[in-house]
């Protein structure tokens, strides 16, 4: 069978394959395959167990892959034959060095960059699909164009707008498609080659064109206002639980406003995931290279009181149990950074954990997708942790459950039986605000929501 194209990503992550998948899955005229460094990756995506949970992701992938998706290691072969290629490399935050702790690591793209140049022998249009601080398309165009052969390549921006959890939905039906481009005669036509892809799936009023930079820079803004918007809510929790205010009542009259929307107001212990504390600093970063101090400290109070929501909910913990944790046992109801992913990077989680095992808990971990994940988080840390994938079985013997992750399982089970097997007095956290309050505190359990009163059995 011939295809009408071939189509290349470069890094199969969260990102690449569910994308790829997705292309693959409207355009069986394309040939789409993924590549990536780590072999070990590629062959799980050949098997039946994927290297990534995300609903719906499976069905696709065992649908389509060998009629037009494939996964590979040969990385040279796939970049000759490919007439697009996306890179979709992680680009984690720099943890060495210059712009430590804030500016992106973009040794695996530039890697990259150096070897599609060095194996093109084609026109290629190259499009940047990860998260890359602003003007990294130009750089990539001086990388590929540094070489003594005279290969021309076209470097498009279509940054992902995807969530972990609802990744195939946000594929298949976009609420918009960007692409950014250079506004020349080549730049152009590149764009319209991308542009083409998606309308066979996406209505064109809904795929956006812009020059390059906008393109880049859109995708850390509207992260920055998402994870804005939390933090703003997020900022009332505390206020809400020593007035008597109830965050959820007061979010819900916020979100009324059309001019707000009712989305992503809902309290919880913080933030989590790859993207928004990543992408905060980098733009924190950028601003400060800029000479911007007063725009980074602003966006970079978003992060700090995200960081101090994590610390406010150990507090709470600490406070509520009478000032001692030490050799308690605690239960923490989800690892993952938020429900429907196995992920756990920038899990608020982690840090929590970190500080319950400072203050000397037992803990007992418990979620249904990331446990393996949470080994690897907490590797090395000293003290005493156990992993049960059965919430029941987790929080039996526990002085407390404290609720990290907002699977819904955890609202349907039955805290009778749940509250019987605990220590006593029992304690619930829920940093998620998914439980029935007040029928917890009728079972006996004292009750901490986030930014509402708590319910508790002392005076
Ligand atoms: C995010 C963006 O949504 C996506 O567009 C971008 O491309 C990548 O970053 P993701 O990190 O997968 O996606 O998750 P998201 O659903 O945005 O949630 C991020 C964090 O915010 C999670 O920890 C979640 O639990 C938390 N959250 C979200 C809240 O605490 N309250 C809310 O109301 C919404």
């Amino acid at each position: 069978m011939t295809f009408r194209k071939n189509i290349l990503c470069i890094g199969a992550g969260y990102v690449g394959g569910p994308t790829m998948a997705m292309i693959a899955y409207k355009c069986p005229q394309y040939k789409v395959t993924v590549v990536d460094i780590d072999a070990e990756r590629i062959k799980q995506w050949n098997s039946d167990d994927l290297p990534i949970y995300e609903p719906g992701l499976d069905e696709i992938v065992k649908k389509i892959r060998g009629r037009n998706l494939f996964f590979s290691d040969d990385i040279e072969k796939a970049i000759r034959e490919a007439e697009i290629i996306f890179v979709s490399v992680n680009t984690p935050v720099k943890n060495y060095g210059v712009g430590l702790g804030m500016a992106a690591d973009l040794q695996y793209w530039e890697k990259t960059a150096r070897q599609i140049r060095d194996v093109s022998d084609s026109h290629k249009i190259i499009v940047e699909k990860s998260t890359f601080p602003v003007k990294t398309a130009q750089a990539m165009e001086r990388i590929l164009t540094s070489n003594s052969s005279h290969v021309q390549f076209d470097i498009l921006s279509n940054p992902e707008f995807l969530a972990e959890g609802t990744a195939i939905k946000d594929l298949e039906y976009p609420d918009r498609v960007l692409i950014g481009s250079r506004m020349t005669e080549s730049g152009l036509k590149a764009r319209d080659e991308l542009v083409e892809i998606y309308a066979n799936w996406v209505p064109m009023e809904r795929i956006v064109t812009s020059n390059i930079w906008s393109s880049e820079l859109s995708k850390l803004v509207s992260n920055a206002f998402l994870a804005q918007r939390i933090t703003s809510i997020n900022s009332f929790t505390a206020f809400c639980e020593k007035s008597g205010a109830d965050i959820t009542e007061v979010a819900r009259a916020v979100g009324m406003d059309s001019r707000l929307g009712p989305k992503f107001l809902n309290a919880s212990i913080g933030f989590g995931g790859s993207c928004f504390k990543k992408d905060i600093l980098n733009l924190v970063y950028l601003c400060r290279y800029y000479g911007l101090v007063e725009i980074a400290d602003y966006w970079e109070s978003v992060v700090r009181i995200n960081d101090y929501q994590m610390r406010r909910f150990v507090l709470t913990m600490l406070g509520a149990m009478f000032n001692t944790l030490a050799g308690k046992r605690l239960c923490l109801f989800g690892f993952a950074f938020k429900a429907n992913t196995g992920d756990t990077r920038e899990s608020p989680a982690i840090y929590i954990s970190r500080r319950l095992i400072e203050e000397k808990v037992e803990l007992v971990i418990t979620d249904p997708k990331a446990l393996a994940n949470a080994m690897n988080d907490l590797k090395g840390l000293e003290g005493k942790i156990s992993y049960i994938e059965d919430p029941y079985e987790a929080s039996a013997n526990c002085d407390a459950i404290a609720v990290v992750t907002e699977w819904e399982l955890y609202s349907n089970l039955d805290f009778k039986k749940i509250y019987k097997n605990m220590v006593k007095p029992a304690f619930i956290f829920d940093g998620r605000n998914i439980l029935d309050h007040e029928k917890l505190f009728e079972i006996g359990f004292n009750v901490f929501p986030i930014g509402k009163p708590a319910l508790t059995h002392f005076e």
